[in-house]
């Protein structure tokens, strides 16, 4: 594409003309928006630029290596991870109100940042995957006041460094092409949108390991069923989740009493309003009885049927 080539050529140019040979940071998530502006910087200034991408524990599966896999070996970045899984779960024992959830990641993500930052030398620029979207909405974004959306990403205010924010003349779209033109994997470009809390708001109430570990491996099965069934470019949004209760089963002459899984899957535009997708009952089927068997201490699903409004496409 001719007119994605000459951007990459003149963002380029523009970055190295800014940064010289200082250096750049910039917190990379595995997201689109982050992915895309770490792909345009390396590409600009190489091994100037250092990512930092905290693994705060509440990832879904394999998407730590698959991050590492991606950016530190299949484009050689400096790419420097931190497993910071003790710290953030150990901030959210015994919390189960979903605000203060978010609270707590959000600061603990700039807390673990800054430390982490606070150790390189001579940086001079933080690059920041910031869309055209994110300046004409924030303000005006009413689902700010309904749930605060913390993006891991949101950095400290008092930060010593100037911005690049090469993709903020972008939309979405503009920048999946851009991702693709740079060589960044169809697996990250064509992304679901995940919460910079991420799994944390999929466990409903106080979250622990053994909750963690159910929302993240049925949300694989239902990941892959998605695909398999070749349906994941077409609905915005789908994961699972796990209610604060359990109810009665039975599993060959014994009774069991252990959790249930919801489905959430949505079709929607920009995540403002959504539908529930009409995923087919055979695919349903199937990912049901993948869960009940593949999963531990899961025994019933269910289907969220609402649309936003009036439900959230999050339960939490
Ligand atoms: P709701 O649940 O408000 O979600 O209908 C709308 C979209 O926003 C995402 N979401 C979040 N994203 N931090 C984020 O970065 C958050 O705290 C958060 N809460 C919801 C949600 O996944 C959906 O795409």
């Amino acid at each position: 594409d001719w007119s994605m080539e000459s951007f990459i050529d003149i963002e380029v140019n523009k970055i190295r003309e800014q940064v010289g040979d200082r250096k750049v940071l910039c917190a990379l998530s595995g997201g689109v928006d982050s992915s895309v502006v770490a792909a345009l910087i390396h590409r600009a200034i190489g091994d100037q630029l250092t990512c930092i991408f905290v693994d705060h524990g509440l990832l879904r599966k394999h998407e730590g290596q698959s991050v590492m896999d991606t950016f530190s070996e299949g484009f050689n970045m400096n790419v420097i991870k931190i497993d910071a899984q003790d710290r953030f779960l150990s901030k959210l024992e015994g919390v189960s109100d979903p605000e203060e959830k978010r609270k707590i990641i959000g600061n603990e993500f700039i807390y673990v940042f800054d430390d982490e930052a606070d150790k390189l030398k001579d940086i001079d620029y933080l690059a920041q995957g910031t869309l055209y979207t994110d300046i004409i909405e924030s303000g005006t974004e009413t689902a700010q006041t309904i749930k605060s959306h913390h993006n891991v990403g949101g950095l400290p205010e008092n930060m010593q460094f100037d911005l690049i924010e090469p993709l903020n003349t972008l939309f979405k779209d503009e920048v999946r092409a851009l991702g693709t033109e740079l060589g960044v994997p169809d697996h990250i470009v064509w992304r679901q949108p995940f919460p910079g809390p991420g799994l944390a708001i999929r466990v409903i109430g106080e979250i622990t390991e053994e909750k963690l570990e159910i929302v993240r491996e049925s949300d694989a099965i239902l990941r892959e069923e998605i695909k398999n069934a070749g349906l994941d470019r077409e609905i915005w949004q789908y994961f699972t989740v796990l209610p604060d209760f359990r109810s009665v089963g039975v599993m060959g002459d014994a009774r069991t009493y252990d959790y249930t899984v919801g489905i959430r899957a949505v079709t929607s535009i920009d995540g403002m309003t959504s539908d529930w997708a009409r995923i087919p009952h055979d695919v349903l089927e199937k990912i049901s009885n993948r869960i009940v068997n593949e999963v531990d201490h899961v025994n019933r699903i269910v289907y969220d049927v609402t649309s936003k409004p009036p439900s959230t496409i999050e339960w939490e």
